[in-house]
């Protein structure tokens, strides 16, 4: 669907063109569903997505497109793109190597278990979710520089530079004017009264059109595209984050900028049906999550029940609630604790979970306890590629919620509130109501457990489905829904992306669904059956892209927000 006009801009002239694209968004447009010959990229704003297939376009690979459309987000979508936050990328060439790289933030070398307790031992929420507490050291630039380092074709610095412009100016989105409008009153409070350039003129209100002039951000950014990891986690931007972390009571130290380290990690591989699945194993809680699902679902003839049978819904649901019960206790950093992985994905383990399953009655969460093993306004955003010789990039990335921990870096980005990831104490429900234990307890230099959950399914050798989603704990189901909807459902990418969703996550014991997703028969049924609906606001914003048999590629992008797909 074509809303609005674009202007198209010129890769040799990109940073004169982006300061020329003048600041009315008439200039921008947002493709929900297109289908392309040979490349395509789909992420949650417009301009970036452009950007990205003009990559593409001009010969870059995968991971060249993914370097500029990164920086890009940080800059247009600030609420969750970043440089100050981390990220996970599964990257699947076209020779069937995939790879996943952890670019999670960790906590700082000064951090400590008990670091958000009060003297009661009580967790105090707000520590971990605001201000400068809050912040874990960042990965996504070293993760950025990392990729480039061994799969980058273009160079770095051509890559960087486009977001540099877009920095010094763009113009506002109808979505991003909105949210900038609903979240400054925190930020304003979290900056208590350091200027930045997120917050509007006093008085004033930001409108559709509006020119965003982030020169601190445009500073950085050139830094980066000069010096690379270097001009972000030494030198003169590590300076002033570690004067900002001293003044404001933060525990990031110029240290651990320089420490820092993002890290390859073995990707979880499973097989559903004939599929390939890939995806991202711990610190992300996502792999082995989807590959516990899907092993749970795999016995029962969803197809013949069919897609939102109150029968399919059900059996959905019921596995939602003991993987997330797992969830809660198994997963962590694999550097700082030892997860029972293979014990987690076994088949046997999976059917003795689900032996409580029972057709026409919920299982009550309080039954349930994490898996006895016999052997050892929230925003992220997600972004799809594939480029032309067939290699995909799946990543996920976040600063966790909205804005992050409110503050803006006098380096101009934004600072992630991700330390709330951690298990701050054994049953003190984190910001998405997610528990957590011992594997998930804060330590130095530890990354906290992630549900981020970047993935890339293969039909037989050949790429299938790029995916993933923001959405906190709703992430994992979010993904299991998209893929189940169109591997078993037979719905069209579309179809299958933009269909409402639910979300069950042991505790609280209740079933979340968007709003009107079913008919109140459904509804009823469920209820009777002893599920606790409650309707919540969207789940997720999809980006995804599936290779028909005919070698053209679906790109879709979620029709929950201004996601917009692109390409050639
Ligand atoms: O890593 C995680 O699981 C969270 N920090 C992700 C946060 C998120 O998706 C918020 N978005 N809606």
């Amino acid at each position: 669907m074509r809303f609005l006009v674009f202007i198209p801009f010129f890769f040799s002239l990109f940073v004169q063109s982006f300061a020329q694209i003048s600041p009315n968004y008439e200039l921008a447009r947002i493709e929900k569903e297109a289908f392309f010959d040979s490349a395509a990229v789909v992420t949650s704003h417009p301009l970036a997505s452009q950007l990205g297939a003009e990559v593409l376009r001009r010969g870059g690979n995968a991971i060249d497109a993914m370097v500029a459309v990164h920086f890009a987000l940080a800059v247009v979508y600030p609420r969750a793109g970043n440089i100050g936050g981390g990220g996970f990328l599964l990257y699947r060439q076209q020779d069937g190597q995939v790879f996943a790289l952890d670019f999670r933030e960790q906590a700082p070398a000064a951090a400590h278990k008990d670091m958000y307790l009060d003297a009661a031992g009580k967790a105090i929420d707000s520590l971990s979710r605001v201000g400068y507490l809050a912040v874990g050291v960042p990965g996504s630039v070293a993760g950025m520089w990392q990729a480039h380092q061994r799969f980058g074709k273009l160079p770095w610095k051509s890559l960087v530079l486009p977001s540099v412009a877009l920095a010094k100016a763009h113009a506002l989105t109808k979505e991003e004017a909105a949210t900038l409008n609903r979240y400054a009153p925190d930020i304003r409070k979290a900056q208590r009264g350091r200027a930045t350039a997120l917050l509007p003129s006093k008085g004033n209100t930001w409108q559709q059109g509006d020119s965003l002039r982030q020169e601190a951000l445009a500073q950085t950014l050139l830094a980066i595209a000069e010096e690379g990891r270097d001009g972000f986690y030494t030198g003169a931007v590590a300076q002033s984050i570690a004067k900002e972390m001293q003044a404001g009571g933060g525990l990031i130290t110029a240290q651990d900028l320089a420490d820092y380290q993002a890290k390859w990690r073995e990707p979880i591989q499973g097989e559903f049906r004939g599929y390939q699945i890939w995806s991202m194993p711990p610190p992300s809680s996502g792999g082995i999550a989807l590959l516990q699902l899907l092993g749970m679902i795999e016995p029962y003839p969803l197809e013949d029940w069919g897609f939102h049978s109150p029968r399919a819904i059900h059996l959905m649901a019921e596995a939602e609630r003991r993987v997330y019960a797992d969830r809660s206790k198994y997963p962590g950093d694999p550097d700082f604790v030892s997860i029972p992985q293979k014990a987690l994905l076994e088949k046997s383990y999976l059917g003795q979970r689900m032996q409580g399953f029972r057709a026409g009655k919920a299982t009550k969460s309080a039954d349930i306890a994490p898996g006895q093993l016999t052997n050892e306004s929230e925003e992220t955003t997600h972004y799809s590629i594939v480029d032309a010789q067939g290699n995909a990039v799946s990543l996920t990335t976040t600063i966790n919620t909205n804005f992050g921990a409110k503050i803006v870096a006098d380096a101009g980005f934004v600072w992630n509130n991700e330390m709330d990831d951690f298990s701050a104490k054994p049953g003190s429900p984190n910001v998405f109501g997610l528990l957590g234990a011992e594997a998930n307890a804060i330590a130095p230099g530890k990354r906290m457990l992630s549900s981020m959950t970047p993935t890339i399914v293969c039909k037989g050798d050949s790429l299938y489905l790029v995916v993933g989603t923001p959405g906190g704990a709703t992430i994992i189901s979010s993904v299991f829904q998209v893929f189940v909807n169109t591997a078993i459902f037979g719905l069209s990418l579309k179809q299958a992306v933009h269909a409402k969703r639910f979300h069950h996550q042991w505790q609280p014991d209740v079933l979340y669904h968007e709003r009107g997703i079913w008919p109140r028969k459904t509804r009823r049924l469920l209820s009777g059956w002893g599920h606790k609906l409650q309707e919540r606001s969207y789940i997720g914003k999809v980006e995804a892209i599936r290779i028909l048999p005919s070698g053209k590629l679906e790109a879709v992008a979620d029709n929950r927000g201004e996601c917009s797909a692109e390409g050639y």
